[in-house]
């Protein structure tokens, strides 16, 4: 676990313009000076994202927000007030001090405070605000423990930063604010039932969900396992078939199948519970890329609380890949 002179260490790469790696509640972020834009050109170079896709601003308290945006709408400061810190993205109209470069070049920055104690005392030390994409190379599973970022990034960054696995287990949902009406873009953490309850109307979630930004590829959160989504009725039986033609295959075993016998290479058993299933998801998908299986077949959960978010990573997980 990280300690003070780590917290120092990390604002000093920051100011220098280098790249560390640190905890949130969500997943591990790859952070840079958000306010620097070489700093923040070689997160795109490390991670091999396009440099249109925008990044989160992290910032160490909702007092902060105003810094960093033009204007802030009555429902930004209530969703502000009432989750964060927490796993709440705003998307807001961008002020003078956040660069292009961190925007994709975008009127609008999406914003959050983090809730995980070393996040909060780097940023709180640091100052101003750190754009942190999640620390894994564009497209695949994003880390939620440290071994996850070694992983992923090795020495393409200058400093990492230990804070324990993550709690939350999938991002941040970003919710923007600059329309009419809040629009969840990506569900996550804090989950629509949340938001609702709090803004007492009804928020909207988008057809194209998580895909604002043109040239974005569908499959996104991927392991290197083809990953195949099938009705919990089929999936003893998809499994044993794509055993039997030759496919090492993984399964993620839903909680109502427990006591089914499935034929594959490798079954990792889902909690009941989705606050354990979020944790949990990106770690198993990296598990059974471990393990040697080349085809990950699952069902989705109920599309409710935590499990839009499950569904909506795992939907992405099997969207079709590059095929160059
Ligand atoms: O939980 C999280 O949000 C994590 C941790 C590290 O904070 N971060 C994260 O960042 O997931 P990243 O870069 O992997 O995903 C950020 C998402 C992207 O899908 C991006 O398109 C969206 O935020 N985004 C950023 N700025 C935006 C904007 N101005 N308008 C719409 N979407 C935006
Ligand atoms: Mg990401």
């Amino acid at each position: 676990m990280a300690h003070i002179g780590d917290i120092e260490k990390a604002c000093g790469v920051l100011r220098a313009g280098g790249l560390v790696a640190l905890p949130t509640e969500t997943v591990y972020g790859l952070g840079a000076n958000a306010e620097d834009p070489v700093a923040v050109a070689r997160i795109f170079q490390t991670k091999g994202r396009p440099p249109t896709h925008p990044l989160i601003v992290h910032i160490a308290a909702a007092e902060q927000l105003d810094e960093w945006v033009e204007e802030v709408p009555a429902a930004a400061r209530l969703l502000a007030r009432r989750f964060w810190p927490g796993p709440l993205t705003l998307v807001l109209r961008r002020g003078r001090r956040v660069p292009l470069e961190a925007t994709g070049g975008l009127e609008t920055v999406a914003v959050r405070v983090p809730d995980h104690p070393v996040a909060l005392a780097l940023l709180s030390a640091f100052g101003g605000g750190v754009t942190a994409p999640s620390a894994n190379r564009f497209g695949a599973v994003s880390p939620t423990t440290v071994d996850h970022v070694r992983a992923e990034l090795g020495d393409a960054v200058d400093f990492v930063l230990d804070g324990g696995p993550c709690e939350v287990g999938v991002e941040s949902t970003i919710v923007d604010v600059t329309g009419e009406n809040p629009a969840i873009l990506r569900p996550g953490g804090v989950t629509r039932e949340d938001l609702e309850a709090v803004l007492g109307c009804p928020v909207e979630v988008p057809a194209t969900t998580g895909v604002r930004v043109p040239g974005q590829h569908p499959s996104h959160y991927a392991p290197r396992a083809r990953v195949a989504l099938v009705e919990p009725e089929k999936l003893v039986a998809e499994a044993e078939l794509a055993q039997g033609a030759g496919y090492r295959v993984g399964v993620l075993l839903p909680p109502a199948l427990a006591t089914a016998r499935v034929k594959a290479h490798a079954v990792i058993a889902l909690p009941g519970s989705m606050h354990a299933y979020a944790q949990g998801l990106y770690g198993f998908l990296r598990d059974l890329d471990q393990y040697g299986c080349d085809l990950i077949i699952t069902s989705l959960p109920a599309e409710e609380g935590l499990g839009s978010a499950i569904a909506n990573r795992l939907r992405r997980a099997a969207g079709p890949r590059p095929t160059a």
